[in-house]
């Protein structure tokens, strides 16, 4: 079989990005993205893309239409392709056994039975999205339930590394593609046929083969290390703010070992995003599956300490705005989970959010980003006990930093947007309410400069000297 089709079932920010780079790259390939959801696919479509991410616009641009297509219509693409990718989204069970913690596959399942359904020749089925070990096994019992003559299915794992914010460039020069897939000729030879995709731009070394279990796993794998890392930073910063040393100073000293590397030891407000605590759950929860109590417990206290990173950052605020936040306003620069992104899913913001909200706050939030409607979203969702009305009468969403600041109490930082490295700081302290404080959840800024402007400046793993405006009032 060669390839001259592919279909992927999800235009999500895996979907999207990973099928366009493809159609980008590979003139020779018709490549068609499916969605169930008509206004995502209208904003495919369009030119506002339902995602920013920097760079995707040019090649969505170049290849729509040419080699590339987005369609709600699911059924001719199935039967069309060689090959299928699986991009549907797995969130964590909101019900049942495993809730809050298991991935629920429901999606994924459905599509296995979609392409049973449909399909009327041989297929590649290529699991993209980030599953639990063993996840393909329903795939292959499903499609392999249905095998006719002359229809056929190999299921691969074909996990997707990509980072928003980097998308084009991690999936034009990645470290490593992964593909696993049943140890069987037939299986070698479906994962040569994706080898060949990709190897229309990536070297053959950097491509990696392995069993469909070994894929699946180095996945979670791969987060739950990345997220590691971040706990681990973030550990010591805590330290680091209790004796005087600066975070930033020791991340830099411990990174210059090649052991350890100098990628991931940004100490911040704790991580976000779709994939960090949903994969680290999913693992705590298939170890305890497994009788590996003490591998969950070592797992879950990397989410923990995120969650207390947080609190620690939210609570902070409170305090130092002399333990009462009542009806102050504050403004919050950014609310996406990082920057050039405007996806919000697990934000810290959102969490930092809730906690100023809760203890009676005004917020004024400003992302570059991210649209208002997905905030108010995002803080209703978040707060299921409050009426609506009341959370929107609570926030309002600026369209500038500038008048998110006006009249302020304090600036908390919760995005590491550059546009906040180079505000005119001395114009938004000569605007707010004094004394102005400064929370830089992402130690981004100058932070002696704002000093000197007269800000009273807290940040993480670092001490800041105080104002001296300050000092003469304390
Ligand atoms: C990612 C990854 O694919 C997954 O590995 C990761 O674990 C979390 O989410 P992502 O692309 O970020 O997915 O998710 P999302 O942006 O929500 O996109 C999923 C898309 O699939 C949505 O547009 C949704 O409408 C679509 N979908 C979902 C279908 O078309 N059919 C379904 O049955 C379910
Ligand atoms: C992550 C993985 O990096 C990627 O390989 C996988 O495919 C999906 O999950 P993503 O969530 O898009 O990608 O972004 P990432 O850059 O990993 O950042 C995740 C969170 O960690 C963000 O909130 C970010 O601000 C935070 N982070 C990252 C830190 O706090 N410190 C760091 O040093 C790095």
């Amino acid at each position: 079989m060669v390839i001259k089709k592919i279909c992927c079932i999800g235009a999500g920010y895996v979907g999207g990005p990973t099928c366009s780079m493809i159609a980008y790259k590979c003139p020779d390939i018709q490549v068609t993205v499916c969605d169930r959801n008509d206004e995502r696919i209208d904003q495919w479509n369009s030119h506002k893309l339902p995602i920013y991410e920097p760079g995707l616009d040019d090649i969505v641009k170049e290849c729509r239409g040419r080699n590339l297509f987005f369609t709600t219509d699911m059924d001719p693409a199935i039967k069309e392709a060689d090959l299928i990718f699986i991009s549907v989204n797995t969130p964590t069970k909101t019900f049942g056994v495993g809730k809050g913690r298991a991935a629920d596959l429901k999606f994924v399942e459905s599509c296995a039975r979609k392409i049973a359904s449909v399909a009327n020749g041989p297929k590649i089925v290529v699991e993209k999205s980030t599953v639990p070990v063993r996840s393909a096994e329903s795939i292959i019992n499903i499609l392999k339930a249905n095998t006719r003559p002359g229809v056929e299915f190999q299921v691969l794992s074909n996990p997707e590394f990509l980072s928003e914010g980097t998308a084009i460039n991690d999936l034009t020069n990645p470290d490593r593609v992964l593909i696993g897939g049943e140890t069987t000729p037939e299986g070698a030879r479906a994962i040569e046929e994706l080898c060949w995709v990709y190897s229309h731009w990536i070297n053959r070394d950097r491509i990696i083969t392995t069993n469909t279990w070994s894929s699946e796993l180095s996945k979670l794998t791969a987060n739950a290390f990345l997220a590691q890392r971040i706990s681990s930073i973030n550990a010591i910063s805590m330290v680091c703010e209790a004796t005087g040393a600066d975070i930033t100073e020791v991340a830099k000293a411990i990174g210059t070992d090649s052991r350890i590397g100098p990628k991931f030891l940004q100490a911040s407000v704790g991580f976000g995003g779709s994939c960090f605590q949903k994969d680290l759950l999913n693992l705590v929860y298939i170890s305890e599956c497994l009788n590996l109590s003490e591998v969950a417990a070592y797992w879950q206290q990397v989410i923990d300490m995120n969650e207390y990173q947080k609190s620690r950052f939210a609570g902070k605020v409170v305090e130092r705005l002399f333990n009462t936040i009542t009806d102050k306003r504050i403004a919050m620069f950014g609310f996406a989970f990082k920057k050039n992104t405007g996806d919000t899913r697990e934000s810290p913001a959102i969490y930092v959010s809730k906690y100023l909200l809760e203890e009676g706050a005004k917020l004024h939030i400003y992302d570059p980003k991210v649209e208002e409607k997905q905030i108010f979203f995002d803080l209703v969702t978040m707060m299921p006990t409050e009426d609506p009305e009341g959370v929107k009468e609570l926030v309002k969403v600026h369209s500038d930093a500038y008048s998110a600041a006006k009249d302020a109490h304090a600036i908390v930082i919760c995005t590491e947007w550059d546009e906040f490295t180079t505000l005119d700081y001395q114009k938004i302290y000569d605007s707010m309410l004094k004394p102005a404080f400064l929370f830089d959840g992402r130690k981004i800024c100058d932070h002696e400069a704002l000093v000197k402007i007269g800000f009273h400046v807290e940040t993480i793993g670092k001490r800041v000297s105080r104002s001296p405006l300050l000092r003469v009032m304390a």
